[in-house]
């Protein structure tokens, strides 16, 4: 169960929003936030919150690629492989990632420190390749830039104490 207070807060912002499915992810972001994935518990919590059904909350969770309906690894690595990013190299680091993680797409590393997903346009396709590494953008990717942002999240993870 979440903390009342958190509780609370997400009620008001429920009660704020014209429909309960303008809240909804902002809820089950708040929910893997605190849990760090989004369990079934956690599904049925989002469903009483928001008042749908947690049918309804699950289809929701599915459509979205930032909610995570399975235990993710401290820092999920989003890389984008549409096509503005694929024009100019997303294909190697991928690659690169993979080979540097030791996972393939959809995997997480032995220490739990990263998953690895593929996904669809980030938003940032001038600056290409792009990833995020949970809530940071990272563009203009080189498999040398990659390694530095690796060891970077890794440090500001054990900063936070995850
Ligand atoms: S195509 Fe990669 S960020 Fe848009």
């Amino acid at each position: 169960m979440i903390p009342e207070s958190l509780k609370d807060e997400l009620l008001a912002k429920v009660a704020s929003s014209v429909t309960p499915r303008e809240a909804a992810v902002d809820v089950m972001k708040e929910l893997q936030k605190h849990y760090g994935w989004l369990s079934d518990e956690a599904v049925d919590e989002v469903a009483e919150i928001i008042g749908l059904s947690p049918l309804q909350v699950e289809e929701l969770a599915t459509f979205y690629e930032m909610i995570y309906r399975r235990p993710v690894g401290k820092r999920v690595i989003h890389v984008c492989d549409s096509i503005s990013c694929w024009s100019v190299g997303c294909d190697e680091i991928l690659s690169h990632l993979r080979m540097r993680l030791g996972v393939e797409p959809g995997g997480t590393t032995e220490d739990g420190m990263y998953t690895l997903i593929p996904c669809a346009c980030l938003g940032n396709c001038g600056e290409g390749p792009t990833m995020m590494v949970g809530d940071a953008l990272y563009g203009r990717l080189t498999p040398e830039r990659v390694d530095e942002i690796l060891e970077k999240e890794k440090k500001k993870a054990q900063e936070e104490g995850l």
